[in-house]
């Protein structure tokens, strides 16, 4: 049995500075039982908690580490831009050159702004969006998550397409008012709201590969359906593209099912692991923002050189490496060797390139209401036994594992091994 002495001691510190003694709820262990550890270091596709068990990283800090822990690279950008200036506020040519690479490879980007966290992103592309359109209502769907702004923390009511509910204390009923919620897979939903609200609704934004509430992955049609019914009511369509922009492959979900959204956001593996965020679209769109247009939007560390030497360094990476058909052969391979190892349960393996969600139920949902809790709970309950043995699962069912360039064959057979002996 592990130690876990120095990540006990670390926590109960944690909690009496710390709301939860976590600067992020999941973090906290609550899903899966049992204290959280605390890790202290890490290398490639390994990490090392205070306590000095290794572990075999499968959370990959839930997405930028597509090259891993500290690769050699990104250390020297980090060490070679931070040491010429850690932030100037001003613009800078790392800044110039990621957005460039980003209008290169993602082909509705045509303008890009960049900001600290997938939130911001997210919400600064609705601020664009209802300022573009002149409307105030936005559909999203039950299952994706899109950042912690206040009218995104927003659940179904009751009946199938509906006014949100917020789903925090904290938001305003009033805030919730113009966030109209629908289930996915679902195009009656959908069109229902567009009946009822059509020229009211500036934005349908969806995580065109729904990787927050499992893999809940999409028919092409129903994302196609999308594209047209948004197209129609002159209303955007917004692919949050947060976990799977340049994950995925180098133009994100877009490109894979063929669809232009008129925004994207960004966020992970574009700061290379450093606090990022970005959205883009087409440069009409785009230029209602400040200073060109009346939509206020900024940053004190947006763009921030450090961070945006780390993202340049990442795709470079990425580029020279031919990263993302290795990552699909260690995806596939990964992916093969579960289902070995689930040969004798109801459960399933749902894969998209690098990021992998081990499903205890033998139906695959596309609905996050299709998602059964009794598969939620088996995931959980082997949770902590999987730790012990030096896998590191993200610490709820409900969250998606992550590969990167770093995990061997080797690795992923110990892992799929140790999972498949828990069961
Ligand atoms: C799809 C999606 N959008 C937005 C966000 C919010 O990003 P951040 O946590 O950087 O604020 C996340 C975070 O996981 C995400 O997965």
């Amino acid at each position: 049995m592990a130690d876990y002495r120095k990540s006990k001691e670390l926590y109960e510190r944690a909690v009496k500075v710390i709301p939860g003694g976590v600067s992020s709820p999941v973090r906290a262990f609550k899903a899966v039982g049992g204290d959280p550890v605390f890790m202290d270091y890490g290398a490639g596709p390994i990490i090392v908690d205070v306590d000095d068990n290794t572990y075999v990283d499968l959370c990959g800090a839930w997405g930028p580490l597509i090259l891993g822990q500290c690769p050699p690279e990104i250390l020297l950008s980090l060490a070679r831009s931070s040491t010429s200036g850690i932030t100037f506020g001003t613009g800078s040519s790392a800044e110039v050159e990621l957005a460039e690479r980003i209008v290169e490879k993602v082909k509705p980007v045509e303008k890009v702004r960049f900001v600290s966290s997938g939130t911001e992103a997210v919400m600064s592309a609705i601020r664009v969006a209802r300022g573009y359109t002149g409307r105030d209502k936005i559909i999203k769907f039950d299952g994706c998550y899109h950042g912690h702004a206040d009218y995104l923390l927003v659940n179904a009511g009751s009946g199938l397409a509906t006014f949100g509910t917020p789903s925090s204390a904290g938001v305003p009923e009033d805030f919730a008012r113009n966030t109209l919620v629908a289930e996915l897979d679902d195009e009656n939903a959908v069109q229902q709201l567009f009946d009822e609200h059509g020229y009211d609704i500036a934005a349908v934004i969806i995580e065109p590969i729904p990787a927050n509430n499992g893999l809940l992955i999409q028919r092409p049609e129903y994302l196609t359906f999308l594209r047209n019914i948004t197209k129609k009511y002159e209303s955007l369509l917004i692919f949050d593209e947060v976990i799977t922009g340049f994950r995925v492959g180098w133009g994100g979900a877009a490109e894979m099912y063929e669809i232009e959204p008129d925004l994207m956001t960004f966020g992970k593996v574009i700061g290379g692991g450093m606090p990022v965020g970005a959205f883009g679209g087409r440069h009409e769109i785009m230029d209602i923002l400040a200073p060109n247009g009346p939509v206020y939007q900024a940053g004190t560390l947006s763009g921030n050189p450090v961070t945006m030497a780390a993202g340049l360094a990442t795709l470079d990476v990425i580029e020279r490496e031919n990263s993302y058909s290795h990552l699909e052969k260690l995806g596939a391979f990964f992916e093969r060797r579960l289902i070995e190892e689930f040969a004798d349960y109801d459960a399933d393996v749902v894969r998209v390139g690098s990021i992998v969600w081990l499903s205890f139920q033998e139906e695959r949902p596309r609905r996050a209401s299709q998602i059964r809790k009794s598969g939620i709970d088996k995931y959980n309950s082997i949770h902590r036994a999987v730790l012990n043995e030096g896998v590191y699962l993200p610490p709820s069912g409900y969250e998606v594992m992550f590969i990167s360039t770093e995990h061997t064959e080797e690795l992923l057979d110990d892992a799929a091994q140790v999972i498949g002996a828990e069961l």
